[in-house]
């Protein structure tokens, strides 16, 4: 298959393009990617531009670079989107782009062009938070976020376009991801790189929201699954059944990092925080899928990544991130 893959410079689309490659020998990728402040391309740099990955740089927004970087692909994966609930409550305009209009311009020339396995990759936030028990696909969305209404937004075009035109594609809802190549703006890796540093970590409000945490390597498994083997026009929810505080993630990384407790800062909650995450797995599973990596092991793997891959992280945490962690947590007390 020649596959497009949008957003392919990001967390997990490159751990997914680096997926594609080992474990389906006649493959080939294009990845497309706008290479915003998430994007990276050394997180593809052993691949990139090889005989079966080329790189492309575009806008998922932009009509005719969509429609040149499809014109030669079978398949398309979508991992292209604006992703930090943060950065979300801040300013919401490039979420609505990205993750509403960029979606609707993909959906238009895959329609076009005949395309019949397009995944999208959305998230288990659009459900919004669930007390007790987990969401299954049937259920209805309530996002609570500006980034969670928009992959909502997004999906509910998809399901427009299945309704109206018969263009049917694949859906994915994971859960929270972690692992190698994470920008460190979301809590594993910026809770890792600070903690690495002996910085203070900041905890949003009690500490006890919980979240499903799905390693990255299951996950992409998981999306591939759901590519080749899914039905187009139906969504599946990805998650690991590894549900924890964030109390209790934190503590955890204190142990893999060899720091004390005292380096926990409680900081004003986010606002609309959502308190639990939660979905029932079963219909990927009867596809075949399940999660392999648990939790202590694939967190004391990420922490591992982190150690050997300093120079990754730094550059990062470097220019543009300094005032993003400035904004975000200096109001914060
Ligand atoms: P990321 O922020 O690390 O990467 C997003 C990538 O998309 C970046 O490479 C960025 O340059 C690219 N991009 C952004 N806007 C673009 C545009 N307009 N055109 C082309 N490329 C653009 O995100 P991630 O964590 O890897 O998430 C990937 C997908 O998975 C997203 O759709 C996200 O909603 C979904 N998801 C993420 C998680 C998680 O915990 N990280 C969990 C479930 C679902
Ligand atoms: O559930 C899937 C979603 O998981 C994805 O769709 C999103 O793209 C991804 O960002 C993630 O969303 P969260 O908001 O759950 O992830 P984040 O890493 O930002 O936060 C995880 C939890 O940790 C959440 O309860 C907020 C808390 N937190 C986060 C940060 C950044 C803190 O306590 N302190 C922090 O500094």
């Amino acid at each position: 298959m020649r596959i497009l893959v949008t957003g392919g410079a990001g967390f997990i689309g490159s751990n997914y393009v680096h997926y594609v490659l080992q474990n389906h020998p006649e493959d080939q990728v294009l990845c497309f990617d706008k290479l915003t402040y998430a994007g990276n391309l050394d997180n593809l740099a052993d691949v990139a531009d090889g005989p079966r990955c080329r790189f492309m740089k575009g806008d998922i927004c932009d009509e005719a670079a969509v429609t040149e970087a499809m014109a030669e692909s079978e398949a398309v994966v979508n991992f292209a989107a604006e992703t930090h609930v943060d950065r979300s409550i801040q300013s919401a305009g490039a979420f609505v782009d990205t993750d509403v209009k960029g979606l609707y311009v993909l959906l238009e020339a895959a329609r076009a062009r005949g395309i019949e396995r397009f995944l999208h990759v959305s998230t288990d936030e659009v459900y919004g938070s669930i007390e007790t028990g987990s969401f299954t696909e049937e259920d209805a969305f309530n996002p609570s976020s500006p980034y969670s209404a928009s992959k909502a937004g997004g999906e509910l075009m998809a399901k427009a376009y299945a309704h109206t035109f018969g263009y049917r594609i694949l859906i994915t809802r994971g859960s929270n991801t972690y692992g190698p190549y994470q920008y460190p703006e979301k809590v594993v890796p910026l809770f890792i790189t600070n903690l690495l540093d002996g910085l203070p970590v900041p905890l949003y409000g009690d500490g006890l929201n919980v979240r499903d945490w799905l390693y990255v390597a299951d996950h992409c498994a998981g999306i591939d699954t759901v590519l080749r083997k899914g039905t187009p026009g139906e969504a599946y929810n990805l998650g690991a059944n590894q549900e924890r505080t964030n109390l209790a993630l934190t503590q955890t990384l204190l142990e893999l990092t060899g720091r004390g407790p005292d380096l926990i800062t409680y900081v004003t909650d986010r606002p609309g925080h959502d308190r639990r995450y939660s979905v029932a797995t079963g219909k990927a599973r009867a596809l075949g899928w399940a999660p392999a990596v648990g939790f202590e092991e694939g967190l004391a793997r990420t922490v591992a990544w982190y150690r050997e891959h300093e120079g990754w992280w730094r550059r990062l945490k470097d220019g543009s991130y300094k005032e993003y962690y400035r904004r975000t947590y200096e109001e914060r007390g």
